[in-house]
C-alpha cells in the first residue's frame, strides 16, 4: 500500500548536496510523526507550568517530607509533653503550619504577626517572644504553662480553657521555631 502523505520517491525533490556521490530525497516527515511532537509541545507546556512555573504540583521530594512531617506530627501528637518532644515539633512542618494559624486568630492582637510585640512597637500590649528573654520562663514546658494559665493581671489571657492542650501544644511549637534549643535563656521582670 502506498503512504497517501508523500508523492512517489522520485517525485521529492534532491537535496543539493552529495556526500561520496550519495544524494537524498527532500522527503516531507510523515503525520504521525509531526503530530507526535505537537502533542508532545502542548504536554510539556502544561507539564512545565505545573510543576516548575506555577508550581501547584509538588515535587516528588516535597511529596515525600510533607508525608514524613505528618507521621512525625502524629506520633509527636501521642508522645509525652515535655521539653523535648516541644522543641522535636518546633521542626515538625505540620505542627508549625497549625501552630501559625493558632498564633494568627488568638495572639497577633497583642503580641504582632512578627511575634516581636512590643519590640515591633511599645504601643504593643504584649512582650516580644522571639527575644530571648522571658518574663515566664523560657524552657519549651514554661511556655507552655504560662500560655495554658495566662497572666490575668498583666493582660495575658487564659489560653487552656479556649484552645485546649493540642492548639496550645502546636502555638509553643511555632514559638519555638524562633528560638534555638539551648539558647541563653534571660529572666526579666514584667514591666
Ligand atoms: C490581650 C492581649 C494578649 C493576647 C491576645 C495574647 N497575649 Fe500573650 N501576653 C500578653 C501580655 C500582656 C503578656 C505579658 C505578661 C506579663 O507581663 O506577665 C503576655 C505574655 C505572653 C507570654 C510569656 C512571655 C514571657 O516573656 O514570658 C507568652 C509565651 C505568650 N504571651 C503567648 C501568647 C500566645 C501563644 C497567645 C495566643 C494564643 C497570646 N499570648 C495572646 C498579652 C496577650
Amino acid at each position: 500500500m502506498k503512504p497517501n502523505h508523500s508523492p512517489e520517491p522520485d517525485q521529492d525533490a534532491i537535496r543539493p548536496h552529495a556526500y561520496d556521490g550519495i544524494q537524498e530525497y527532500d522527503k516531507r516527515l510523515p503525520n504521525w510523526w509531526l503530530y507526535t511532537l505537537y502533542v508532545t509541545i502542548v504536554f510539556w507546556i502544561g507539564y512545565w507550568s505545573y510543576y516548575e512555573w506555577f508550581r501547584i504540583g509538588q515535587s516528588t521530594t516535597q511529596v515525600v517530607s510533607t508525608a514524613m512531617a505528618k507521621i512525625e506530627a502524629d506520633r509527636l501528637s501521642t508522645a509525652k509533653l515535655d521539653d523535648a518532644s516541644l522543641w522535636k515539633m518546633s521542626q515538625n512542618a505540620t505542627f508549625l503550619a497549625a501552630g501559625k494559624a493558632v498564633f494568627e486568630t488568638n495572639c497577633v492582637a497583642c503580641h504582632f504577626a512578627s511575634m516581636r510585640g512590643k519590640t515591633e512597637n511599645p504601643i504593643a500590649i504584649g512582650p516580644d517572644l522571639t527575644d530571648t528573654s522571658w518574663i515566664h520562663g523560657g524552657n519549651p514546658t514554661q511556655i507552655y504553662d504560662l500560655i495554658m494559665k495566662g497572666v490575668l493581671t498583666k493582660g495575658m489571657p487564659t489560653w487552656g480553657p479556649v484552645l485546649g492542650a493540642k492548639k496550645i501544644g502546636e502555638v509553643t511549637a511555632y514559638i519555638l521555631s524562633k528560638h534555638k534549643e539551648g539558647e541563653p535563656i534571660v529572666v526579666v521582670p514584667s514591666p
